[in-house]
């Protein structure tokens, strides 16, 4: 693949829609190698074409090796959160390859729950402790972003993106909330692959190799795994949801993985659920130069020639169809695009349409602070890139019209 395009250090992002362009987006009714699709039975057919594309060109190829777990339960709180819910951590480690580390699933199940519980499945940026302000949940012992303590977590990232996890709502509402670092699956640096299930599974020499992007959604179908095993949580009714790079992740793992109930991208943006072939924001290059270890090498191959690229993101939205998607943008994270991900989810609409389903509907972009859609739905917030009490209160009204 090409080398990374050295324009990108000076990349000045287009912010000025006049000057998008016009990008006719590829068919996924129109797949090349075959006929026009007119069913959802011919849909359903192609799914396996269109995720290839994927793998081909974006993420990689996921390893399809079945791989032994091992669940190892700990500390289970039952009267957490002032005795709302049960909190319990599970360590997933791997049988065949011993020196990987686990994940550790950190879960929160409401105590009022009378049959198991529908959840939401968010992997985490910077270890379990940070989502809780509680003061005995471990620090987590990977590698972290924050370089303050040469890259180690300390007690100041105690609950630093709590404000992004209101447990205690979403448990009242009567849903489980799941989750692990992503950087127990692979850190997220260049290098991080050699210490995540990437140093075992895959093929470094290949161009359609998979990126850290795939490991992480890999690692949410691993949790899904385990959450089958737990009879508190209702595995038919997890919910794939990630923000940002995680957004990313969770639609690729949604995409690939039709155990998911549904899908929850919050600002996805580039690479997840805006459309490449809009020059608005981040571009593939820029992705591909800021973040050379997310995607499959081959993907570089684009950065200058998006248009050649057999695939756009309204596809990969498309493949979470029939289920319930909720693509959410924010004002201000104009970097995400949101124009670009409400005309990814709105072109989803032919694919729900062979199932006889209203996708977004015909709404035109919408106003602010105003959720739009059916069984796609979409909205764009007020205020920067976040997750903010907002977003999470469209998430649990679309889960409990469309999920519970
Ligand atoms: C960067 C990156 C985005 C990504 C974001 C995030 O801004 O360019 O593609 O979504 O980080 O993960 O917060």
């Amino acid at each position: 693949a090409p080398l990374l395009s050295a324009a990108q250090p000076t990349f000045v992002a287009n912010y000025d829609e006049s000057k998008v362009g016009s990008y006719p987006l590829p068919d996924p009714l129109m797949p090349p190698n075959g006929a026009r699709i007119t069913s959802a039975k011919a849909w359903e057919a192609s799914r396996g074409y269109w995720l290839n594309q994927f793998a081909a060109h974006v993420y990689g190829q996921t390893p399809t090796r079945p791989v032994r777990l091992r669940f190892q339960p700990g500390e289970v709180v039952p009267s957490a959160l002032g005795g709302k819910a049960t909190r319990k951590q599970v360590a997933i480690y791997f049988a065949d390859y011993p020196a990987l580390p686990p994940i550790n699933v950190l879960i929160y199940v409401p105590n009022n729950a009378r049959k198991a519980a529908p959840a939401f499945l968010n992997l985490n940026f910077c270890g379990n402790h940070c989502i809780s302000t509680e003061a005995d949940l471990p620090l987590s012992d990977r590698w972290v972003a924050s370089t303050a303590d040469n890259h180690r977590a300390t007690e100041k990232s105690r609950g630093a993106q709590a404000r992004r996890w209101p447990l205690d709502t979403i448990v009242a509402r009567g849903y489980a909330i799941v989750t692990a670092y992503y950087g127990d699956i692979e850190p997220d640096h260049p290098a991080g692959w050699k210490t995540g299930i990437r140093s075992v599974l895959g093929d470094t020499t290949r161009t359609d190799n998979w990126g850290a992007i795939g490991a992480w959604a890999w690692g949410m179908s691993r949790i899904l795994d385990y959450l089958q095993t737990d009879p508190t949580i209702d595995a038919k009714r997890v919910i794939a949801m990630g923000h940002s790079r995680i957004g990313k992740a969770a639609l690729w793992a949604a995409a690939q993985d039709k155990r998911f109930v549904a899908a929850i991208s919050n600002e996805a943006g580039e690479g997840g659920a805006s459309l490449a072939r809009r020059t608005y924001g981040e571009t593939v290059g820029r992705l591909n130069y800021a973040f050379p270890h997310w995607f499959a090498r081959q993907y570089r191959s684009y950065n200058e020639n998006v248009p050649a690229l057999p695939v756009d993101q309204h596809i990969l939205l498309s493949l979470i169809a029939t289920r319930p998607l909720y693509v959410a943008s924010a004002e201000e994270d104009r970097w995400s695009d949101p124009r670009g991900e409400f005309l990814s989810a709105k072109a989803t609409e032919p694919v729900y349409g062979l199932y006889r389903k209203t996708g977004l509907g015909p709404a035109e972009y919408p106003a602010v602070n105003t959720s739009v859609g059916k069984n796609v739905r979409y909205h764009v917030r007020t205020g920067p890139h976040d997750v903010q009490p907002f977003d999470w209160w469209q998430y649990l009204n679309f889960a409990d019209a469309l999920v519970k």
